[in-house]
């Protein structure tokens, strides 16, 4: 029997690549750059397993195209960009990596909250153009994090690990979101379930880590940027679009906010141009997970769930766990 053809949209690191070529004959797109659609289309007609990024966009068209497929190992957690409904009606597992950037993801939203707190990055800018000719006592202030409320929205895994840094801050921990946690978690986190709009009201930091979804587009917009304090600072590393950012640039204008730190963006890589007009926000690019340490665990246990199913194996961590296999 011929071996089994996988396909790569992005060059791995190389114990993923390794543990691949034991189970498969790899198409590697060979630059760290999007694979184009046409290339994309070419590779899974023959390919047995796909391992992809989260930007690339795994359509119904793109799974019809794919007589062979079984496996979609995503090298995200996320999977918004992934036709899971299609994929389980041809019989296709679709996979994702949770657990593995779960800190890494929940170390950025922190850089964000004390970069936005303190003015880092505005400081930074500050020292390199030379302006700093004295010190002042009133230059540059920015926000107490210290025994201030911290809004955790979405207390899964990363929200928990965003929470647990928040009690080294001395902060008071607020959450939201669809499931109230077992009274353990709350223990553990010391945080206190509470609804959107009391959240809304009285945090200081809003803190989201909701899955995108269609529920959750535009979790917040003008209304509950409305609801927040005028001292308060908004951090995104989940999905862009949970946030309208139109809404979010007026209300930064307005003054309704004080502040943003935002990972991602409603039309990535385009951001809303008033955002970078903004003093009050720091802006990175979709980097949550962005370690050496953590894209090499990403990329092997996609690797893991592509080879197990392979060979015919359930895969680690499906995101369809319910499939029935094509046979
Ligand atoms: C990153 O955004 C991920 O979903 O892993």
């Amino acid at each position: 029997m011929a071996r089994p053809t996988v396909l790569v949209t992005r060059p791995l690191p190389e114990p993923a690549t390794r543990l691949l070529r034991q189970h498969a004959a790899l198409t590697v797109h060979g630059r760290d750059t999007p694979i184009p659609r046409r290339r994309l289309l070419k590779g899974i007609r023959e390919a047995t397993g796909l391992v992809c990024m989260g930007t690339d966009q795994i359509d119904a068209a793109l799974l019809q195209a794919a007589p062979r497929l079984r496996v979609v190992a995503n090298v995200a957690v996320g999977y918004n960009n992934i036709d899971v409904a299609g994929a389980t009606g041809l019989g296709i597992w679709v996979t994702n990596t949770p657990g593995v950037l779960t800190e890494s993801t929940a170390e950025l939203a922190w850089a964000l909250l004390l970069a936005v707190a303190r003015r880092i990055v505005e400081a930074d800018r500050y020292v390199r153009s030379g302006r700093w000719k004295f010190w002042q006592f009133h230059h540059l202030l920015g926000s107490d994090v210290w025994g201030k409320t911290l809004g955790i929205c979405g207390l899964g895994r990363i929200g928990q690990a965003v929470a647990l840094r928040g009690r080294g801050h001395g902060m008071r921990i607020l959450y939201t979101g669809r499931r109230r946690q077992p009274g353990p978690v709350e223990a553990e986190l010391g945080a206190m379930f509470v609804d959107k709009a009391t959240l809304l009201r009285e945090a200081d930091f809003v803190s989201l880590h909701l899955p995108l979804s269609p529920e959750t587009t535009h979790y917040i917009g003008e209304r509950e940027l409305h609801q927040m304090k005028p001292t308060a600072f908004l951090v995104n590393t989940t999905r862009g679009p949970v946030v309208d950012e139109k809404a979010l640039v007026k209300a930064l204008r307005a003054g309704w906010i004080a502040g943003a730190g935002l990972d991602v963006f409603e039309r990535e890589p385009v951001v809303t141009p008033g955002l970078l007009r903004l003093r009050s926000v720091v802006l990175t690019p979709h980097i949550g997970s962005a370690t050496a340490e953590t894209r090499t665990r990403m990329a092997l246990m996609a690797a893991e769930n592509c080879a197990a199913v392979l060979r015919g194996e359930r895969p680690m961590t499906p995101v369809n766990p319910d499939l029935t296999p094509r046979p």
